[in-house]
């Protein structure tokens, strides 16, 4: 039976998948309830505030306050009772071993059933946080069903729809999905939520739970195996003078590989690329699968920020005194997120030479975020309030990041800043021939470099 508009949902967990996921729906005309343990983020919805920063999200939120169709709250049982769907989407953290610490979908999957007791109407739960194989079927499910005294299928609905959001792009993939993948313990579940879509224009993959929740991991795994091997590539470029991004070009436009995910440079981060391939090594090892790829990448994804330390050492002659900048700190531009940041073991590796770092990133909270990693341990490593503070007197820069700030700088402030102009670019942020010309000493990883 295909949704109405004007359905109620309850989002369980207002992280980032979270408020993503209420503010596509509220777009789509549905109400929201939100739900969360943490009694300030929920106050924080109430006042149409986000409390994570993405670009349109927050204008989403504050509409529906305003209109009415959105309200939050730490009642999961009583949202879960009140609603005809229930999103899933509260976090999965690490555990050491990489495997996903399933706490948080077993309390979310408590309150449910608590909730769904008794009801009518078969209302539909949807796992959207990213889990391994079996977590619905397994866990989420039998939970539900002791607390609710129902079975999926027959008195509620049980279905898997993940997420593919891009940090600072994420309303967009959102509401312009390239696919959207909808796995169900039986067809009036799938065919509740594929209702909720409606007229988007995407292909649909009805699928059984299990396959669902592996899409997304096999996609993560997918994206991070092309940027992994394309920096590998990159450091054999490097060694035989050959230019990896003129490689990429031509190797994106075979229409069997395509353009997207070849950019070489310091490594992968966030949220989701490490901590899914490690979760799913830990997923492999336990059903004693063994793997060679995913190791290797995690393995090369360490190793390769440190490309860019070889290269600065390279000009500088060793590093040991040199006040050396780092423009971005986040793990992409255009967000505060610094999970997994390749900047953190660029700082640690210059810190082991003996430098003395001089930290920047466009956006504050990320600047904020970072020091977290830092606060206390060093007095080698300076926070900068500008791009020229931090290039002032260095003698080189790494720029892990390419904001846009980061794009605009000029060859003429570059050379009156910095006391050596030597910058190592983890992408290609300017122009080569520009800094070349320019007298700017400026080398990447996968560059000519000569
Ligand atoms: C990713 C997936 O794209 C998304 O579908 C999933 O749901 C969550 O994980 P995100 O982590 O926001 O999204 O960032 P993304 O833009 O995919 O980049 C991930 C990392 O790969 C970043 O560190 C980025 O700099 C790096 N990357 C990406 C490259 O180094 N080269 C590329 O060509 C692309």
């Amino acid at each position: 039976m295909p949704a109405k508009v004007g359905e109620r949902i309850a989002i369980l967990g207002i992280g980032y998948v979270g408020l993503v996921t209420a503010a596509t729906f509220l777009k789509r005309g549905h109400n929201v309830v939100c739900v969360d343990v943490l009694k300030d983020r929920v106050a924080m919805i109430n006042d149409g505030k986000s409390p994570i920063f993405e670009p349109g999200l927050e204008e989403e939120l504050e509409q529906g306050i305003r209109s009415g169709r959105l309200m939050a709250t730490t009642d999961g049982i009583t949202a879960a009772r009140c609603s005809k769907f229930i999103f899933i989407c509260v976090g999965t953290p690490s555990m050491p071993d990489g495997s996903i610490d399933l706490k948080f979908i077993r309390s979310a999957s408590k309150d449910i059933g608590k909730g769904l007791k008794g009801r009518k109407g078969f209302p539909v739960v949807v796992m959207k946080s990213t889990v391994v194989p079996n977590t619905c079927e397994k866990v989420v499910r039998p939970i539900i069903e002791k607390a609710s005294k129902m079975r999926a299928g027959r008195g509620f609905g049980l279905a898997c729809n993940p997420e593919f959001l891009k940090e600072g792009e994420a309303l967009k993939d959102s509401l312009h999905p390239d696919r959207i993948v909808i796995g169900g313990t039986d067809d009036r579940s799938r065919s509740a939520v594929e209702g909720l879509y409606k007229g988007m224009d995407a292909p649909l993959i009805l699928t059984d739970l299990n396959t669902a929740e592996m899409i997304k991991y096999a996609s993560n795994a997918f994206l991070a195996v092309r940027v992994g091997l394309s920096n590998e590539i990159a450091n054999i470029c490097s060694a035989h003078g050959v230019d990896v991004y003129e490689v990429m070009k031509g190797v994106g436009l075979d229409k069997r590989i395509g353009p997207h995910f070849l950019r070489a440079g310091a490594g992968f981060g966030g949220s989701c690329f490490p901590k899914d391939l490690k979760a799913l090594r830990a997923a492999a090892e336990k059903a004693e699968v063994s793997l060679n790829i995913l190791p290797s990448v995690l393995d090369q994804n360490e190793a390769q920020p440190l490309e860019t330390i070889k290269l600065l050492k390279k000009v500088l002659k060793g590093l040991k005194g040199r006040r050396i900048a780092l423009l971005g700190l986040a793990f992409k531009p255009d967000t505060d997120d610094v999970r997994e940041t390749r900047a953190l073991p660029i700082v640690k590796a210059l810190l082991k030479e003996g430098a003395v770092v001089r930290l920047y990133d466009t956006n504050r909270a990320a600047m904020d975020n970072f020091r977290t990693f830092i606060k206390g341990k060093t007095k080698r490593v300076i926070e900068c309030g500008s791009i020229e503070e931090a290039l002032k007197g260095s003698d080189g820069a790494i720029i892990q990041t390419e904001s846009k700030e980061f794009k605009a700088l000029r060859p003429r402030d570059i050379k009156a800043w910095m006391r050596r102009p030597v910058i190592i670019d983890g992408r290609r942020t300017l122009d080569p021939h520009l800094m070349k010309r320019s007298g700017i000493v400026y080398r990447g990883i996968g560059w000519k470099n000569r």
